[in-house]
């Protein structure tokens, strides 16, 4: 098994948690796009060859130049109409270009951050033979079950929860089968290992990272701008 991986950015989404007018990809930090950030990441972690980038269509000019721009080769391909489409896109074009694929993660570009080190130990944890690996967080607030009233009516003991993080490590048939099990027509999936699980298949853990987190809010933004260096 080719050691290296292929990863899949699905970045096609528009972002309005961020408030922006553009796609959350597209936001920057330090004057330079999310998307950049984690492509370089990936790139510069030593573990993947190639990456594929799924942009929105109306945004695979001004993508592509942003990636150019900022060194971060990539090959960027129109999303779909919801993640899950985007992924399958992606995939299609990367096996399009490489057959000989092996390792596939999928990583969301909005873990821009994302330690160089917990990319390669999801990869090498599927080189090592596991079907799929996900990067985990012991979840540190108490969680609590709410009604439709926002009243508790649980709490739920965290001990065995786990915050899920990215890049995601799959072997190819496993994404594949996973994928083609999933049809056309079960809508958007935001966890690829959640369709693993259900063709039956382990997933395992490795330990996740606080800077891999996902910068999903203002507030994240800001987290980001003052916590990673230029
Ligand atoms: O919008 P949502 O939070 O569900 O998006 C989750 C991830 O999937 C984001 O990274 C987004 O860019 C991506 N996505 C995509 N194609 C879509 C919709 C979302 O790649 N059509």
């Amino acid at each position: 098994m080719d050691a290296a991986a292929v990863a899949l950015v699905p970045a096609a989404g528009r972002g309005e948690r961020l408030g922006g007018r553009h796609p959350k990809a597209l936001v920057q930090v330090h004057g330079v796009p999310l998307v950049v950030h984690a492509v370089r990441g990936l790139l510069n972690a030593g573990c993947v060859r190639r990456v594929v980038v799924a942009a929105p269509s109306s945004y695979v000019d001004t993508m592509r130049a942003a990636l150019a721009d900022g060194g971060a080769k990539a090959l960027v391909v129109p999303g779909g109409a919801d993640r899950t489409e985007s992924v399958r896109l992606a995939l299609a074009a990367a096996l399009g270009e490489s057959p000989d694929i092996s390792i596939v993660l999928v990583h969301d570009a909005a873990r821009a951050f994302t330690p160089p080190e917990l990319v390669c130990a999801v990869t090498a944890a599927v080189a090592a033979g596991a079907p799929a690996v996900v990067p985990v967080l012991p979840v540190a607030d108490t969680v609590k079950r709410v009604d439709a009233n926002e009243i508790v009516t649980a709490t739920v003991d965290r001990a065995d929860l786990r915050a899920v993080q990215t890049p995601q490590g799959f072997a190819l048939d496993v994404l594949r089968r996973a994928y083609e099990a999933d049809g056309d027509t079960t809508g958007s999936h935001t966890d690829d290992a959640g369709l693993v699980e259900r063709i039956g298949v382990p997933v395992s853990t490795v330990p996740g990272h606080p800077a891999a987190l996902k910068i999903t809010t203002p507030f994240d933004l800001a987290v980001a701008e003052a916590v990673f260096g230029r």
